[in-house]
Protein backbone atom coordinates (compact mmCIF):
# COMPACT_ATOMS: atom_id res chain seq x y z
CA UNK A 1 0.00 0.00 0.00
CA UNK A 2 1.00 3.34 -1.27
CA UNK A 3 1.49 6.39 1.57
CA UNK A 4 -2.09 7.18 1.89
CA UNK A 5 -4.76 5.26 2.62
CA UNK A 6 -6.72 4.16 -0.32
CA UNK A 7 -10.03 4.17 0.88
CA UNK A 8 -13.26 2.04 -0.75
CA UNK A 9 -15.48 3.84 -3.13
CA UNK A 10 -19.12 3.20 -3.88
CA UNK A 11 -20.42 5.17 -6.28
CA UNK A 12 -23.94 6.01 -7.53
CA UNK A 13 -24.77 5.98 -10.87
CA UNK A 14 -28.37 7.54 -10.96
CA UNK A 15 -28.68 7.39 -14.87
CA UNK A 16 -31.70 9.15 -16.02
CA UNK A 17 -33.96 8.14 -13.27
CA UNK A 18 -35.63 10.07 -10.58
CA UNK A 19 -36.80 14.06 -10.41
CA UNK A 20 -34.52 17.05 -9.45
CA UNK A 21 -37.77 17.54 -6.97
CA UNK A 22 -37.13 13.93 -4.82
CA UNK A 23 -33.17 13.97 -5.18
CA UNK A 24 -31.83 14.83 -2.14
CA UNK A 25 -34.41 13.21 0.16
CA UNK A 26 -33.44 9.82 -2.25
CA UNK A 27 -29.97 11.09 -1.32
CA UNK A 28 -29.84 11.65 2.34
CA UNK A 29 -32.20 8.18 2.42
CA UNK A 30 -29.34 6.20 0.56
CA UNK A 31 -26.81 7.11 2.84
CA UNK A 32 -28.85 7.12 6.52
CA UNK A 33 -26.63 6.15 9.31
CA UNK A 34 -23.80 5.28 6.96
CA UNK A 35 -21.93 8.68 7.70
CA UNK A 36 -18.69 7.68 9.43
CA UNK A 37 -18.35 4.74 7.60
CA UNK A 38 -14.45 4.70 6.39
CA UNK A 39 -15.46 4.31 2.51
CA UNK A 40 -15.81 7.21 -0.26
CA UNK A 41 -19.44 7.27 -1.38
CA UNK A 42 -20.19 9.29 -4.69
CA UNK A 43 -23.51 10.00 -5.78
CA UNK A 44 -23.59 10.88 -9.89
CA UNK A 45 -26.63 12.34 -10.67
CA UNK A 46 -28.27 13.74 -13.66
CA UNK A 47 -27.34 17.13 -14.03
CA UNK A 48 -30.39 18.84 -13.31
CA UNK A 49 -29.94 17.82 -10.30
CA UNK A 50 -26.98 18.84 -9.23
CA UNK A 51 -27.56 22.19 -7.87
CA UNK A 52 -30.06 20.90 -5.48
CA UNK A 53 -27.42 18.03 -4.14
CA UNK A 54 -24.96 20.77 -3.35
CA UNK A 55 -25.62 20.59 0.69
CA UNK A 56 -24.74 16.66 0.30
CA UNK A 57 -21.45 17.90 1.24
CA UNK A 58 -22.56 18.40 4.71
CA UNK A 59 -23.05 14.59 5.27
CA UNK A 60 -19.65 13.72 4.14
CA UNK A 61 -21.34 12.50 0.58
CA UNK A 62 -19.48 13.70 -2.48
CA UNK A 63 -21.37 14.84 -5.70
CA UNK A 64 -20.57 13.28 -9.06
CA UNK A 65 -21.98 13.77 -12.72
CA UNK A 66 -22.57 11.13 -15.40
CA UNK A 67 -20.63 12.62 -18.39
CA UNK A 68 -18.73 16.43 -19.25
CA UNK A 69 -18.30 17.59 -23.06
CA UNK A 70 -14.66 17.40 -24.90
CA UNK A 71 -14.39 21.10 -25.33
CA UNK A 72 -14.02 23.76 -22.24
CA UNK A 73 -17.00 26.09 -23.60
CA UNK A 74 -18.58 27.04 -26.85
CA UNK A 75 -21.44 26.49 -29.55
CA UNK A 76 -22.29 23.64 -28.37
CA UNK A 77 -26.29 23.64 -27.63
CA UNK A 78 -27.76 21.55 -25.11
CA UNK A 79 -23.82 20.33 -23.97
CA UNK A 80 -22.53 20.98 -20.33
CA UNK A 81 -18.98 21.55 -19.81
CA UNK A 82 -16.62 20.23 -16.94
CA UNK A 83 -16.39 23.82 -15.51
CA UNK A 84 -19.53 24.13 -14.48
CA UNK A 85 -19.81 20.47 -13.10
CA UNK A 86 -17.51 22.00 -10.59
CA UNK A 87 -18.47 25.17 -10.21
CA UNK A 88 -21.80 23.54 -9.04
CA UNK A 89 -20.27 21.25 -6.55
CA UNK A 90 -19.41 17.94 -8.58
CA UNK A 91 -15.89 16.58 -7.54
CA UNK A 92 -15.66 13.41 -9.61
CA UNK A 93 -17.43 12.67 -13.49
CA UNK A 94 -18.04 9.23 -15.26
CA UNK A 95 -16.59 9.19 -18.57
CA UNK A 96 -17.13 6.48 -21.05
CA UNK A 97 -19.69 4.63 -19.79
CA UNK A 98 -21.01 1.80 -22.44
CA UNK A 99 -24.00 3.88 -22.35
CA UNK A 100 -22.12 7.07 -23.60
CA UNK A 101 -19.67 5.15 -26.31
CA UNK A 102 -22.89 4.27 -27.96
CA UNK A 103 -23.35 7.99 -28.73
CA UNK A 104 -19.86 9.61 -28.28
CA UNK A 105 -17.09 8.91 -30.71
CA UNK A 106 -14.08 6.63 -29.10
CA UNK A 107 -11.94 9.94 -29.64
CA UNK A 108 -13.72 12.20 -27.55
CA UNK A 109 -13.24 10.39 -24.82
CA UNK A 110 -9.33 11.27 -24.14
CA UNK A 111 -10.59 14.88 -24.68
CA UNK A 112 -13.27 14.42 -22.17
CA UNK A 113 -10.58 12.90 -19.30
CA UNK A 114 -8.53 15.84 -20.17
CA UNK A 115 -11.23 18.68 -19.66
CA UNK A 116 -12.49 17.20 -16.33
CA UNK A 117 -9.46 17.06 -15.10
CA UNK A 118 -8.38 20.31 -16.00
CA UNK A 119 -11.60 21.89 -14.41
CA UNK A 120 -10.18 20.16 -11.52
CA UNK A 121 -12.79 17.11 -11.66
CA UNK A 122 -11.73 13.45 -10.78
CA UNK A 123 -12.90 11.05 -13.42
CA UNK A 124 -14.87 7.61 -12.97
CA UNK A 125 -13.22 5.93 -16.10
CA UNK A 126 -15.03 2.98 -17.48
CA UNK A 127 -14.51 0.11 -19.47
CA UNK A 128 -15.68 -3.29 -19.87
CA UNK A 129 -16.15 -6.02 -22.40
CA UNK A 130 -19.31 -6.94 -24.30
CA UNK A 131 -20.50 -10.59 -24.54
CA UNK A 132 -19.39 -11.77 -27.38
CA UNK A 133 -15.56 -11.10 -26.69
CA UNK A 134 -16.29 -13.10 -23.35
CA UNK A 135 -17.64 -16.27 -25.12
CA UNK A 136 -14.54 -16.25 -27.01
CA UNK A 137 -11.98 -15.50 -23.99
CA UNK A 138 -11.12 -11.79 -25.52
CA UNK A 139 -12.34 -9.87 -23.00
CA UNK A 140 -8.80 -8.67 -21.61
CA UNK A 141 -7.70 -8.14 -25.48
CA UNK A 142 -10.94 -5.84 -25.59
CA UNK A 143 -10.59 -4.24 -22.38
CA UNK A 144 -6.75 -3.31 -22.80
CA UNK A 145 -7.23 -1.79 -25.91
CA UNK A 146 -9.90 1.00 -24.60
CA UNK A 147 -7.16 1.64 -21.96
CA UNK A 148 -4.72 1.74 -24.49
CA UNK A 149 -6.62 3.91 -26.90
CA UNK A 150 -8.34 6.12 -24.15
CA UNK A 151 -4.97 6.95 -21.86
CA UNK A 152 -2.34 7.11 -24.43
CA UNK A 153 -2.49 11.16 -24.20
CA UNK A 154 -2.88 11.63 -20.29
CA UNK A 155 -0.20 12.44 -18.62
CA UNK A 156 1.40 10.34 -16.08
CA UNK A 157 0.73 13.10 -13.51
CA UNK A 158 -3.20 13.20 -13.70
CA UNK A 159 -2.98 9.47 -13.43
CA UNK A 160 -3.74 9.69 -9.29
CA UNK A 161 -6.89 11.77 -10.35
CA UNK A 162 -8.95 8.64 -12.09
CA UNK A 163 -10.73 6.21 -10.76
CA UNK A 164 -11.03 2.87 -13.01
CA UNK A 165 -14.48 1.13 -13.37
CA UNK A 166 -14.55 -2.44 -14.78
CA UNK A 167 -18.30 -2.96 -16.44
CA UNK A 168 -18.55 -5.62 -18.35
CA UNK A 169 -21.24 -4.61 -20.55
CA UNK A 170 -23.03 -7.83 -20.73
CA UNK A 171 -23.78 -7.34 -16.98
CA UNK A 172 -24.96 -3.80 -16.95
CA UNK A 173 -28.80 -4.15 -15.93
CA UNK A 174 -29.10 -7.84 -16.92
CA UNK A 175 -28.66 -9.39 -13.61
CA UNK A 176 -25.91 -11.01 -14.47
CA UNK A 177 -22.80 -10.63 -12.69
CA UNK A 178 -19.07 -11.27 -13.30
CA UNK A 179 -18.12 -13.79 -10.34
CA UNK A 180 -16.19 -12.38 -8.15
CA UNK A 181 -13.40 -14.55 -9.49
CA UNK A 182 -13.84 -12.76 -13.18
CA UNK A 183 -13.99 -9.38 -11.50
CA UNK A 184 -10.85 -10.03 -9.69
CA UNK A 185 -8.95 -11.68 -12.63
CA UNK A 186 -10.03 -8.16 -14.87
CA UNK A 187 -9.09 -5.65 -12.42
CA UNK A 188 -5.76 -7.69 -11.34
CA UNK A 189 -4.70 -7.52 -15.35
CA UNK A 190 -6.14 -3.56 -15.34
CA UNK A 191 -3.53 -3.05 -11.90
CA UNK A 192 -0.58 -4.38 -13.87
CA UNK A 193 -1.45 -2.47 -16.77
CA UNK A 194 -1.61 0.80 -14.83
CA UNK A 195 1.87 -0.55 -13.27
CA UNK A 196 3.54 -0.70 -16.70
CA UNK A 197 2.46 2.20 -17.63
CA UNK A 198 2.13 4.68 -14.50
CA UNK A 199 4.28 2.68 -12.09
CA UNK A 200 4.27 0.68 -8.89
CA UNK A 201 3.22 3.32 -6.74
CA UNK A 202 -0.04 4.78 -8.73
CA UNK A 203 -1.08 1.39 -9.61
CA UNK A 204 -1.28 0.15 -6.21
CA UNK A 205 -3.23 3.32 -5.56
CA UNK A 206 -5.32 3.21 -7.65
CA UNK A 207 -8.74 2.28 -7.36
CA UNK A 208 -10.16 -0.33 -9.15
CA UNK A 209 -14.60 -0.43 -8.94
CA UNK A 210 -16.46 -3.41 -10.63
CA UNK A 211 -19.63 -2.40 -11.88
CA UNK A 212 -23.05 -4.71 -13.77
CA UNK A 213 -25.65 -5.77 -11.21
CA UNK A 214 -24.13 -5.31 -8.21
CA UNK A 215 -26.77 -5.88 -4.97
CA UNK A 216 -26.78 -5.96 -1.49
CA UNK A 217 -26.20 -9.31 -1.91
CA UNK A 218 -23.62 -10.51 -4.23
CA UNK A 219 -21.37 -7.20 -2.90
CA UNK A 220 -19.71 -8.78 0.09
CA UNK A 221 -18.16 -11.24 -2.34
CA UNK A 222 -17.11 -8.64 -4.68
CA UNK A 223 -15.46 -6.86 -1.66
CA UNK A 224 -13.45 -9.60 -0.28
CA UNK A 225 -11.66 -9.73 -3.63
CA UNK A 226 -8.27 -8.37 -3.73
CA UNK A 227 -8.17 -6.11 -6.73
CA UNK A 228 -11.79 -5.09 -6.07
CA UNK A 229 -11.71 -1.34 -4.59
CA UNK A 230 -15.20 -0.63 -4.55
CA UNK A 231 -18.01 -0.73 -7.15
CA UNK A 232 -20.25 1.55 -9.41
CA UNK A 233 -23.89 0.69 -8.81
CA UNK A 234 -26.95 1.63 -11.45
CA UNK A 235 -30.02 0.08 -10.45
CA UNK A 236 -29.55 -0.67 -6.78
CA UNK A 237 -28.36 2.85 -6.00
CA UNK A 238 -31.85 4.16 -6.48
CA UNK A 239 -32.86 1.65 -3.41
CA UNK A 240 -31.95 2.58 0.16
CA UNK A 241 -31.88 -0.49 1.46
CA UNK A 242 -29.54 -1.76 -1.53
CA UNK A 243 -27.43 0.96 -1.53
CA UNK A 244 -26.72 0.90 2.41
CA UNK A 245 -26.06 -2.75 2.42
CA UNK A 246 -23.94 -2.25 -0.36
CA UNK A 247 -22.19 0.68 1.17
CA UNK A 248 -21.80 -2.01 4.39
CA UNK A 249 -20.62 -4.60 2.33
CA UNK A 250 -16.69 -2.27 1.77
CA UNK A 251 -16.89 -0.58 5.23
P1 LIG B 1 -26.60 -1.80 -12.98
O1 LIG B 1 -26.05 -1.79 -11.56
O2 LIG B 1 -28.02 -1.34 -13.05
O3 LIG B 1 -26.33 -3.09 -13.66
O4 LIG B 1 -25.77 -0.68 -13.77
C1 LIG B 1 -24.39 -0.70 -13.71
C2 LIG B 1 -23.88 0.56 -14.30
O5 LIG B 1 -23.99 0.78 -15.48
C3 LIG B 1 -23.28 1.54 -13.38
O6 LIG B 1 -22.63 2.53 -14.09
Amino acid sequence: MGSQEKKRFIAANWKMHSKPSEALALAFELTDGLEDTNTEVVICAPFTHLDRLNSLKSKGIILGAQNCHFADKGAYTGEISATMLSDLGCQYVIIGHSERRNLDTAESIPLRIEQAIAAGLKVIFCCGEPLHYRKVHQEWEFVLSQLNHDFDKIEASHFPKIVIAYEPIWAIGTGLTASPQQAQEMHKNIRKWAENKFGILDAMQLRILYGGSVKASNSMELAAMHDIDGVLVGGASLIPIEFRGIIRAFS
